[in-house]
Parts: structure tokens; sequence; C-alpha cells
């Protein structure tokens, strides 16, 4: 049985296959609606989401498939005291296939070892969030058409942001990428992901707090919001809320074709000005999710349509 935990669970090669399964939806939408008949779908989040628990549910209707959901840990029996390995072992009784949310760090890896049914980490507390990557993936692959020899900065809070750290671990897999991490000096990228991941694999990289210096050199910009509830104090987070907004003034430089992506949901980190721009690509980046869920459903579930 798969689960999906990390990204790099997934080869690159099973990303293409996604990914190509992602277009088919997308182009044949009708050949896919019945594909999930009789399937349920467990979304069980016990932290705030809209479009990750939102676009699995989406995506499970969109296969003709049900879901069942708990949408917090008050309204369950974590409140309780129950443990992610029993909760696990509950919800096998009842689905085919979980995708879980927790603010631990590794609690969907305890949900994989426990359920008998594949296990879907839509995010672990501050570690990482590998369908929000496939989304990311799917984006990048529809507006530069690889993810071979691109340049992508990653701006805003790059510690908390497990966005950011599954879209490093699956771009490190290609050719000649070259990362741009812009935060400040409190929010840089974990010495973990640059020790394992970016200096093992060779990686050119630049850290840096000039948000404006690498603007022009950059294929894809990866913004993300300063991650609030991981902060152990509210000073420490209202002192870094604002270091980086992104304005029209600092896309002045900026190539005709970068790809601005963010995992949303915003909070002021991209004026609303810049919507308008064709190079903003984050409502893309929703939709796109929610076919790449679809894709990923499919695989787990083992189902082919032709
Ligand atoms: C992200 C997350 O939950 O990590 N949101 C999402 O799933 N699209 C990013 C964030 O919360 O900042």
């Amino acid at each position: 049985m798969r689960n999906l935990i990390d990204i790099v669970d997934l080869s690159t090669g099973e990303i293409e296959e996604l990914i190509a399964v992602a277009c088919d939806i997308i182009a044949h939408p009708d050949k896919y609606s019945e594909a999930c008949h009789g399937k349920k779908l467990a979304t069980l989040f016990f932290e705030p989401s809209t479009r990750t628990r939102l676009s699995f549910e989406a995506a499970m209707y969109e296969l003709g498939g049900h879901v069942l959901s708990v949408s917090s840990s008050s309204s369950s029996s974590a409140a309780k005291g129950e443990s992610v390995a029993d909760t696990a072992k509950t919800v096998s009784c009842y689905a085919d296939i979980i995708a879980m949310r927790h603010p631990k760090e590794g609690a969907a890896l305890v949900a994989a070892n426990n359920a008998s049914i594949p296990v879907i980490n839509a995010g672990d507390g501050g570690h990482c969030h590998p369908t929000q990557t496939l989304a990311d993936l799917l984006t990048i692959h529809r507006e530069k058409g690889r993810f071979d020899n691109l340049t992508v900065g990653f701006c805003g809070d790059l510690k908390f942001g497990r966005t950011v750290h599954s879209l490093i671990n699956a771009l490190s897999r290609y050719e000649n990428i070259r990362f741009v991490l812009i935060s400040p000096e409190e929010l840089k990228v974990p010495s973990y992901i640059k020790r394992d991941v970016l200096k093992k694999q060779g990686f050119s990289y630049v850290q840096t707090t000039d948000f404006e210096k690498y603007m022009p050199e950059l294929d894809v910009l990866y913004m993300t919001r300063v991650q609030r509830e991981r902060f152990f104090n509210e000073e420490d987070y209202l002192r870094l809320k604002d270091s980086f907004i992104l304005t029209p003034a600092r896309l002045k430089r900026a190539k005709e074709d970068l790809s601005i992506l963010h995992p949303l949901p915003r909070v002021n980190e991209i004026s609303v000005a810049i919507d308008k721009d064709p190079r903003a690509c984050y409502f893309k980046q929703v939709k796109n999710g929610k076919y790449m869920r679809m894709a990923l459903i499919l695989k787990l579930l083992g189902i082919e349509v032709k």
C-alpha cells in the first residue's frame, strides 16, 4: 500500500505520470466522473484549512466518490485525548483513503504506520506539505514547460513554511536549478534542509535579506506568509510579518515571463494590485491543486482510467 508523506516518496517519473493524468483530467473531465464510484475519502484536518481540505473534497466528488470529514480537532475525539494512531485505525474501518493535516511534525507518518488504507499528508506542522508541492509543480510545468534550468526565488517565512521545504526537496531532483532564498535572518531555511538537500546535492543557492537584488534573475518567485501559528511569541511575529511585501514597484526589474506563486492564504505579502499582472499564478495554482489531488487519489487507490 502506498502513502504520500513526503514529496520524495514519489519518484520524478511518478510525478510526471501524475502531471500527465492531471492534464488529461483537465482536457477530458467526463472520463473521470465515475472513476471513484463507491469509494470514500476521509479528510482529517486538525489545523485550519480552506484550499487543501476543500480541494481534496472537490477532487473526490469530481471523481464520483464520497467524503467523510473532520474539520477541526475540537469536533473530533482528538479533543478527548485520542492518539493519532487510534484515530487512523478507526478511520480505516470507514474510508478507503485518508488526507490528514496535523500541527505536529511526523503525525501523518504515525497515521500511515497505523492505518490499513493509504494516508496522504496534507501538512504536518512546520515540516512538509507534499500535495501543495504537486500543485506547485503542475503550475511550474504549465507556465514554464520545464523543471530544469530555472532560477527560483523563495521569499518570506522559509523556516516554518512547510510548502517551501517540500518544494525545495522536489526541485532538488532536477538539473541546474538555482535557489535564491530571501528571508529575514530569523526565518532562514532550516539547516537540515541546507545540509541534507542543498549542500549534499551540490546545489547553487544564495541566502539574502535583499528582496530586490536578485529579482531580475528569477524565473519563478514563490512568496509565502509569515507563519504566525508557529511563533513562540507574538512580538517576534509582529516584528517580522511585514518584512517582504511584493508590490508593482518591486516587480519593475523582474523578467517579463516571471511566474509568481504563493500557496495561499495571503495575508499582505503580495499587494492585491499584483493580482491583475499576467505573471501572478497563485489562483491558477489553486485550480491545479485540485487536479493533482484527483490524479493522486486515483494513483493511491490503484484506479486506472483508460
Ligand atoms: C499552506 C499551508 O497550510 O502550509 N497553505 C496551503 O495549504 N495552501 C501555506 C500557509 O498556510 O501559509
